[in-house]
């Protein structure tokens, strides 16, 4: 059991420290709940695709080189779990969508031009690019609830807590990296203003290019888009063995 458990952390970190690849999907590359349910980034730390929700599924990216799988994105997080009879779709035309057993689609995902590649990279963002290979979407920038190491959350942007563990439909809360530099927490139909707020950095009036970021050892920081860094929230410097 322990020599088990030493290998998974080892390969867990061989796969941490591996952000490069990318598993690229041409139009017409498909997916379905059962059978071929995702795409694997090149090191199997990340995968987006199908994963159990409820009594059925939701579509998503999830941690898929750890045992506990864990989700970090989720498209259409408030519809139902999807039943088992569709396929996930980069349509012919360009659009990424789920198509039911008759035909019906929906839309994983909304771009304002035909998509003509889709990858998945060892970063854990999904990107999708036209046929310029320009980024017309990625996870990255359209966060859910959560962001992975190496991500930011740039001015403008905001997390929305979960449910619950098992349920990623939208919770309660939400954390802004105000256009103002202040990283504030509120509960999730309030204005953004300070007498709703829960938790707050203090850095507002710090400019309108502020980011939170979260560095591979866990240093978690908000930066002006200067490189100059306005507040250290933890002070990393934690094991990048094994820990994601
Ligand atoms: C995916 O596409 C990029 C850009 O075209 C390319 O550099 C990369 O080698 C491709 N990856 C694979 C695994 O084919
Ligand atoms: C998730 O939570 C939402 C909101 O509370 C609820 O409507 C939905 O039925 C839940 N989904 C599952 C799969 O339990
Ligand atoms: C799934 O869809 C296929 C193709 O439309 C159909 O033939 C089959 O009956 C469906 N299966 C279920 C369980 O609904
Ligand atoms: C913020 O970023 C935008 C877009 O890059 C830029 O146009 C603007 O000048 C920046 N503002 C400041 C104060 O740096």
């Amino acid at each position: 059991m322990v020599a088990i458990l030493f290998f998974l952390l080892l390969s867990t970190n061989f796969l941490a420290t591996n952000q490069q690849g990318q598993l690229n999907m041409s139009l017409g590359s498909s997916l379905t709940p059962i059978g071929n349910s995702f795409w694997l980034s090149p090191s199997g730390l990340y995968a987006f695709g199908f994963y159990q929700q409820g009594n059925g599924f939701s579509a998503g990216i999830f941690v898929a080189g750890i045992p506990q799988k864990t989700v970090v994105w989720t498209a259409n997080r408030n519809n139902p779990p999807i039943q088992g009879n569709v396929t996930l779709l980069l349509t012919g035309g360009g659009r990424l969508v789920l198509q039911s057993a008759d035909g019906q689609e929906t839309s994983i995902v909304n771009t304002h031009e035909p998509v003509a590649k889709a990858s998945m990279f060892d970063s854990g963002n999904f990107i999708l690019y036209n046929s310029d290979q320009e980024i017309i979407w990625q996870s990255f920038r359209n966060p859910t609830n959560t962001i992975v190491l190496g991500q930011s959350l740039l001015a403008g942007e905001e997390l929305f807590s979960s449910v619950s563990v098992t349920n990623q439909s939208t919770g309660i809360f939400r954390l802004k990296m105000q256009n103002d530099g202040n990283l504030v927490q509120y509960p999730k139909d309030t204005p953004d203003e300070a007498a709703y707020s829960y938790y707050s950095s203090f850095t507002d009036d710090r400019g309108e290019n502020v980011s939170l970021n979260l560095d591979v050892d866990g240093y978690l920081y908000l930066v002006h888009s200067t490189g100059f860094i306005i507040k250290d929230l933890t002070p990393g410097g934690y094991s990048t063995e094994g820990t994601i």
